[in-house]
C-alpha cells in the first residue's frame, strides 16, 4: 500500500464554480486496493501508515486521469483526414478504414494502437465508439481487460446509407449485441453502450432494437446498459436526418420515440440543437460530449457552450478521434477554450479550472462514474496522471516560474502534450503502452 507524495490539482466541485480548483502541494494520498485511503500531510501519513512505502512524485503535476467522452476506436489509424466536411470525410477516410476490420486480426492490432493512443495521452476512461464488427467488439474488450482501462464500448449499429459491408440487419444487431453485453458489461471495469451509429444511417426499426436493449426488454439483456450516438454535428447531416424521418419533431426525437434518451445516453457534438431539444436533454439527464478538435477540423461549427449550461444540460470532453485531432484531453479542453473565445458574445471565457473539470469530473459525471474516478478525494479510484514535461521544454520552464496553481494550469493547458504525461495509474496500478501489434 504506497503512499504517493505529489503537488495535486483537482476539481471536486460543479462544473464553473469559483475556488473550484483544489490545489495541494506536498500531498500524502495512502492507497489501499487502488482506493484513497487518506488525503494528508506528510507526518499524519508517515505516523498512521508507518509500514508503508513513500513514492515521491514531487517533481511535476498529479491530476485525475483524463476522461474521453467520446472516441472511435477503429479510427486511430486515420486521424487528421483534414478538409473534408462530414459526410465526405466518413466515405472518404474514415469508413473504408473501419471496414478493415472485419478482419479479427487487423482489429486486434487497431485495439492495441488504440489503448496505447489513450495511455500516452493519459486517458484513464473513455466511453468509446467501437466497431461495426463484433469480433473486434471483443477484440478491444479482451485487451482493454488486460491494459485495465475503464472503457465503455460496444457493436455500432447501422442499418442503411453506409458501405454495404458495414451493415446488419436489426435482428442480427440485437443477437451479437445482447450476446456481447451479456459477456462483458460490468466484467472489472468493462462496460457495454449501445452504439447506433447515428439516426442517418439506421431505420426506426434499428433504432428500435437499440430502445428495447436499453430498457432491458430483451431476454437476458443487462438492465443497466450505456448508450451513446451522434447528435446535430454537421447541417447537411441535419436536413437529411429530418428528411429521414418526418414523423420526428427534430433530430433528438428520432431517438427520444425510441426510449433513447436517459441519464445513461451520452450524445457526442450537438452543435446546432434547437432550443427544445436543450431542454429536452436536460429533462432527461443525458449528457453531450463536446469535440471541439473534431467540430474545427470538418468545420462543423462553433458549439453553443452558454445554450447548454444554461439550459442544464450536463457537457464533458470528447476527442472524436479519428475527426479528432489526437487522444489529448489537454489539448482538447484548449480547443474548447479558444472556440468559447472566438464566439463573440455567444462565448464563455473558461478558466484553468473549468478545463480540468471537463477533462476530468465532467466526463466522469457524465459516465456515472463520478463515485469512482474524476478527482482524488479519499473514497475514489487512484486513476491519476503525472505531468513531467522532458527537462529544458518551455512548458517545464513554465511551471517553474508560474506562481499560482491556475496559472500552472492554464500553462499546462496551452502547452501540454502527451510528451509530458510521465506516469498513469488506473485503480492504483501503473498502466503502460502495450506494443503495437503491427
Ligand atoms: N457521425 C457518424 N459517424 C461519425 C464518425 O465516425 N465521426 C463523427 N465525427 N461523426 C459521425
Ligand atoms: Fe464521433
Amino acid at each position: 500500500m504506497p503512499i504517493y507524495l505529489a503537488t495535486v490539482l483537482d476539481t471536486p466541485g460543479d462544473l464553473g464554480e469559483e475556488d473550484g480548483l483544489r490545489a495541494d502541494t506536498d500531498l500524502a494520498l495512502v492507497v489501499r486496493d487502488g482506493v484513497i485511503v487518506a488525503r494528508t500531510d506528510l507526518d499524519s501519513a508517515r505516523r498512521d501508515h508507518p509500514a508503508e512505502t513513500l513514492v515521491d512524485l514531487r517533481d511535476g503535476i498529479l491530476l485525475p486521469g483524463f476522461v474521453d467522452t467520446h472516441v472511435h476506436f477503429p479510427q486511430v489509424r486515420v486521424i487528421g483526414g483534414l478538409g473534408r466536411p462530414l459526410l465526405d470525410w466518413l466515405a472518404e477516410r474514415a469508413l473504408p478504414e473501419e471496414a478493415r476490420l472485419a478482419d479479427v486480426e487487423y482489429a486486434r492490432g487497431v485495439a492495441a494502437d488504440f489503448l496505447s493512443g489513450l495511455t500516452q495521452a493519459g486517458t484513464t476512461t473513455a466511453m468509446v465508439f467501437g466497431s461495426h464488427f463484433p469480433r473486434a467488439v471483443d477484440a478491444l474488450f479482451e485487451q482493454a481487460e488486460r491494459s485495465g482501462h475503464r472503457i465503455t464500448t460496444g457493436l455500432v449499429l447501422s442499418d442503411r446509407l453506409l458501405r454495404e459491408d458495414l451493415l446488419q440487419t436489426p435482428a442480427a444487431a440485437l443477437e451479437a449485441s445482447r450476446e456481447l453485453a451479456r459477456r462483458w458489461h460490468g466484467r472489472g471495469r468493462l462496460r457495454y453502450a449501445i452504439t447506433p451509429r447515428f439516426s442517418l444511417s439506421t431505420t426506426d426499426e434499428m433504432l428500435a432494437a437499440a430502445g428495447s436493449l436499453l430498457t432491458g426488454d430483451e431476454l437476458g439483456t443487462p438492465r443497466d446498459l450505456w448508450f451513446t450516438s451522434h447528435l446535430n454535428e454537421n447541417d447537411e447531416e441535419i436536413a437529411q436526418v429530418r428528411e429521414l424521418f418526418p414523423a420526428a419533431s427534430g433530430y433528438l426525437d428520432t431517438y427520444t420515440r425510441h426510449g433513447l434518451v436517459t441519464e445513461r445516453s451520452v450524445f457526442a457534438h450537438n452543435v446546432h440543437p434547437e432550443p427544445a431539444e436543450l431542454a429536452a436533454l436536460a429533462a432527461a439527464g443525458a449528457a453531450v460530449a463536446h469535440c471541439p478538435s473534431s467540430n474545427g477540423a470538418l468545420g462543423s461549427g462553433l458549439f453553443p457552450l452558454r445554450a447548454h449550461l444554461e439550459a442544464g444540460v450536463r457537457i464533458a470532453l470528447g476527442t472524436d478521434v479519428g475527426a479528432g485531432t489526437g487522444f489529448s484531453l489537454l489539448k482538447e479542453g484548449l480547443q474548447a477554450y479558444l472556440v468559447q473565445q472566438l464566439s463573440g458574445r455567444e462565448g464563455i471565457t473558461l478558466s484553468a479550472a473549468d478545463l480540468l473539470h471537463l477533462a476530468t469530473r465532467s466526463g466522469a459525471l457524465a459516465l456515472g462514474l463520478a463515485d469512482q474516478v474524476g478527482d482524488l478525494s479519499v473514497g475514489k479510484q487512484f486513476d491519476a496522471v503525472r505531468i513531467l514535461p522532458p527537462q529544458g521544454s518551455t512548458l517545464g520552464v513554465a511551471l517553474h516560474h508560474t506562481e499560482t496553481a491556475s496559472d500552472a494550469l492554464a500553462t499546462l493547458f496551452a502547452q501540454g502534450t502527451p510528451a509530458d504525461i510521465h506516469e498513469v495509474w488506473v485503480a492504483g496500478q501503473e498502466i503502460k503502452n502495450g506494443p503495437s501489434m503491427t
